[in-house]
């Protein structure tokens, strides 16, 4: 089953790096038209010139999801430039350094807060004000395996994703008769920017061992994997499924 989608309007969020990147490149393959954002400015230029595309298919704003302005510019944008929203992947993130909760600071706190909750509430809110425009729409937040369990460590990150697959269940029944899918995709670590700046220095190659041995499968994830999720649960072939916070963890979850 060849999954298409040929001409449908798919807005990205941290789309300058890791699975944000990998997300564009491979719907442009699918054919799909791309609104593509980040606050990297030089990350979303490179994934812009990874793309060459024409405006035709793809434009590129600068967008920092937390704030408000910014959010309803970057989706004001797309559907000026598009004129629809059908598909909008709310997977910019930031995480925070592995460390117990005491020494967690406040500033460290509220930017994981910020970016990873408020910014996929903003993004879902002036995203549905389009969707119930056009009566329809898909929306995928990337939460991740720390927003289904525990995760030692990293207790502001995993509250934040906690959080993500909250939003995303309730919108999923606020919408479910209005022909709106809302679901959360929760990936175990893959290598990404993100994850290989935890994985620096002497205690890298340990802390790797030590996360793939947890995985009950025996390896991380690739952010293609990951992708090939995201992009089935958008697709027209998975039209019974909302509300749902799908795992792509290799089993830890489970476990
Ligand atoms: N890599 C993993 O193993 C993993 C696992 C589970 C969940 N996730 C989640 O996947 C998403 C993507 O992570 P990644 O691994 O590709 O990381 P990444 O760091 O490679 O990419 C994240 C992108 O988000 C952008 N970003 C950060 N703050 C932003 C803001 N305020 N506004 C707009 N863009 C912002 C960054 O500039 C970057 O381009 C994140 O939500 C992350 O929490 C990642």
């Amino acid at each position: 089953m060849e999954i298409t989608f040929k001409d449908k309007v798919v807005q990205i969020t941290g789309a300058g790096s890791g699975f944000g990147r990998t997300a564009a490149l491979e719907f442009a393959g699918a054919g799909a038209k791309l609104v593509l954002s980040d606050v990297n400015s030089a990350g979303l230029d490179e994934t812009m010139s990874m793309l060459n595309l024409g405006d035709d298919r793809a434009i590129a704003v600068g967008c920092d999801v937390s704030n408000p302005d910014d959010v309803a510019q970057m989706v004001k944008s797309g559907i000026d430039h598009f004129s629809a929203l059908d598909i909008a992947i709310n997977n910019a993130g930031v995480a925070s350094e592995l460390t117990r909760i005491e020494h967690i600071s406040q500033k460290d706190f509220d930017l994981i807060m910020a970016v990873n909750v408020k910014g996929v509430f903003l993004c879902m809110q002036q995203e549905l004000n389009q969707m119930m425009a056009q009566g329809s729409g898909i929306i995928v937040n990337v939460a991740s395996v720390a927003g289904l369990i525990g995760a030692p460590f990293l207790a502001a990150y995993a509250a934040s994703k906690h959080a993500v697959v909250g939003l995303t269940k309730s919108a999923a029944l606020e919408y479910a008769r209005k022909n709106i899918r809302i679901n959360a995709i929760c990936p175990a670590s893959c290598h990404t920017p993100m994850v290989d700046a935890v994985l620096q220095g002497d205690k890298g190659a340990k802390r790797e061992q030590d996360i793939a041995g947890s995985i009950p499968m025996g390896r991380m994830g690739t952010p293609q994997e990951i992708v090939s999720g995201m992009m089935w649960l958008c697709s027209d072939q998975n039209s019974f499924t909302t509300g749902q916070a799908l795992a792509f963890d290799g089993g830890l979850s489970t476990a």
